[in-house]
């Protein structure tokens, strides 16, 4: 059988998940979720994919001694569910590169940054530390190296003197919830794909940043 759907990894809220589940019960994505993975036991986002009928599995990883033997367990269970595509919608855990490659070019993150800039954590308390006057979000291929990997889709919004840590992390968890399900359509579709560390739109190589939106508009 050909892969289809996809698996969703999260470790918390699940907002991101839950803008998934909603493009999917519109019809704007066209695959089904497959399965949502959790490394964490209370994250929020596995009532989410619960109350979508999605079946919700824990892998907490404090059960396993080393990052090896949990990313080879995780691997197998994703690989139980023959995705299409592997989408980390806020799973917050390092990946191994041996776990990477075996789903390179069909696994993708959303960062709340633009990336390349702000990898890592508080990414908005950082921005507004540095006197960023632009910030948003980013979809990307996921490759070995952390928050790195071809740019798909970025969403910038200007920030502006009255913003805190929390007032740009909720305008660009709005971003975020735009870009991702469009980008997960794409590749369904087919119409993304990443070659030579950069990604592919309707054939076209885009540029270091991916598709771009300026406040939520192409
Ligand atoms: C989102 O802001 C996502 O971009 C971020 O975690 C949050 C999860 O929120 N991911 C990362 O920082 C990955 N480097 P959610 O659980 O409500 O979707």
């Amino acid at each position: 059988m050909t892969p289809q759907g996809m698996v969703v990894l999260i470790s918390g809220g699940g907002t991101n998940l839950q803008a998934i589940i909603d493009g999917v019960e519109s019809g704007a994505i066209s695959q089904p979720i497959a399965a949502v993975i959790s490394n964490k036991a209370d994250a929020k986002g596995l009532a989410r994919a619960s109350r979508a009928g999605i079946p919700a599995v824990i892998l907490d990883h404090t059960a396993f001694g080393d990052r090896a033997h949990y990313d080879a367990a995780l691997a197998e269970l994703i690989h139980r569910f023959d995705p299409k595509l592997v989408v980390l919608a806020g799973f917050m855990r390092i990946l191994s590169a041996d776990f990477v490659a075996q789903f390179e070019g069909r696994m993708i993150n959303i960062h709340p940054a633009l990336l390349p800039e702000f990898k890592g954590l508080h990414t908005h308390e950082r921005a507004i530390a540095e006197g960023a006057t632009r910030h948003g979000a980013t979809v990307h291929f996921v490759t070995a190296a952390l928050d790195d990997g071809p740019n798909i889709i970025q969403a910038t919004l200007s920030v502006t003197s009255s913003d805190t840590p929390d007032t740009l992390a909720t305008r660009v968890l709005a971003l975020e919830h735009q870009i991702f399900p469009m980008a997960i359509e794409w590749f369904l579709q087919n119409n993304i794909c990443m070659k030579d560390n950069r990604c592919y739109l309707n054939g076209l190589c885009l540029d270091a940043n991916g598709y771009h939106l300026e406040n939520g508009t192409p």
